[in-house]
């Protein structure tokens, strides 16, 4: 075997061989800045699909809630922990004169009540009273309850729809990649979360984009990241290993295992997952984080971790002690709010409260490089310079999110 077959990163595997209906050429910018498609987006593909709108941890009793604002929706969507223990959903919009009900983001509250008038509400949505009732003009309050959003659960991740009559339920819509990620133990790793928020002056794809190939690893992040995710088989940070699976995508990323941390890192990696680590599969046993399927399929002895892309634009990124996940919500056509989330398990010492808190602090340190990058490429997209994007082999993902939102367009929008 030569040098080179023995080299998985330097052959030259063509995944888009197994996507030939996607096609290999140049892609048109026009989806990241025209108005007329993102309001096909709007109206056929985001009021479609199920959206990822919290996690359960954040609804342990009854009344606790959180609101998702899902401008892209035109709507904002109320979860509430109804009194049987399942979830209900709302609009979150008031019955009387369309007052929001929840201003807050988060918290809890053993009815709903309107600040404007008054109006208040059931945790199951009916409407309960209506203060100088007798002044209204035939008032059934029985069919003036709030409107309800389908809503249900995947690994303890909250999903709505505000379809009033989903395609699909959401295990199907999951499909194979769900199924084949649910047994992660993300509900002990979700003991210590930390969230960072962001308007972007840039397309909600442009974003994800950025996200979701790791070719800029050497350029971009060439000063945070020296040598956590290349080496010298693989100098262009190559994936182990990538694959469509339906709506959605996964790859398996490539970690050095001769990474050399900083002293300080050091520090932190003995006590915890952080996300510039080296390959996360050592020892005899297989550890929770990889037995699920579809994390590390090839077993890879070099796998950093393992990339899902969900459909549209919610992204779970698991490794072995700690996920992070992204979600990008168009707010117009040019601007998006990013939400980048860092889980761990409850930290049990001090030691391990540090690791996190730097692993937290180098993961922000490295979307702030992606951010940056975002928005200039953004600034220029409108210009005519270029009218197409030119897409490696790797860039798959990028390729499949703009034909998956084509094809989901076409559908819905042909629908009766
Ligand atoms: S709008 Fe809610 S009570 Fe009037
Ligand atoms: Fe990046």
């Amino acid at each position: 075997m030569s040098a080179v077959e023995a080299n998985p990163y330097a052959g030259n595997r063509r995944y888009h061989d197994d996507y030939p209906e996607m096609g290999s050429g140049p892609v048109s910018t026009e989806p990241y800045y025209s108005e007329a498609y993102f309001q096909l987006e709007k109206e056929y593909l985001f009021k479609k699909v199920w959206l990822n709108a919290g996690r359960v941890e954040a609804l342990q009793t009854p009344g606790d809630f959180i609101v998702k604002d899902l401008p892209v929706c035109d709507t904002s969507v109320i979860v509430v922990r109804a009194p049987n223990g399942g979830l209900n959903a709302f609009h979150n919009m008031c019955s009387h004169r369309g007052n929001k009900i929840a201003y807050d983001p988060d918290g809890h509250n053993p009815s709903f009540y309107c600040r404007f008038h008054g109006w208040t509400y059931d945790l199951d949505g009916n409407l309960q009273d209506v203060p100088d009732e007798e002044n209204y003009f035939d008032l059934d309050k029985s069919c003036l309850g709030l409107t309800p959003v389908h809503v249900d659960e995947w690994g303890g991740f909250i999903f709505v729809n505000v379809d009033p009559n989903p395609a699909e339920t959401l295990q199907e819509y999951m499909g194979e990649l769900g199924a084949g990620l649910a047994d992660y133990p993300f509900a002990e790793t979700s003991g210590q979360v930390f969230t960072f928020e962001t308007v972007v002056n840039a397309n909600w794809k442009l974003v994800k984009d950025a996200f979701q190939e790791t070719c800029h690893t050497p350029y971009q992040h060439n000063r945070s990241l020296p040598d956590a995710y290349i080496n010298e088989a693989n100098p262009h940070t190559r994936l182990i290993d990538m694959q469509v699976h339906g709506y959605h995508a996964r790859a398996s990323l490539f970690g050095n295992v001769e990474h050399q941390p900083s002293p300080v890192a050091s520090r932190a990696y003995g006590y915890g997952s952080t996300i510039a680590g080296a390959s996360m599969v050592d020892g005899e046993e297989v550890a929770p984080a990889l037995a699920p399927p579809l994390v590390n399929p090839t077993g890879s002895a070099e796998w950093s971790f393992e990339l899902s892309v969900f459909f549209p634009s919610f992204f779970v990124a698991v490794t072995n002690g700690s996920y992070f996940t992204h979600q990008f919500i168009p707010i117009a056509v040019d601007k998006t709010h990013w939400f980048s989330t860092t889980c761990y398990p409850a930290p049990k010492t001090a030691a391990e409260r540090f690791s996190q808190e730097y692993s937290r602090v180098m993961f922000r340190d490295i979307m702030l490089e992606d951010g940056r990058q975002i928005e200039e490429t953004q600034s220029m997209i409108k210009s005519g310079a270029k009218n197409e994007f030119i897409l490696k082999d790797e860039e798959l993902f990028i390729r499949q999110g703009l034909w998956q939102a084509d094809q989901m367009i076409e559908k819905y929008r042909g629908a009766p």
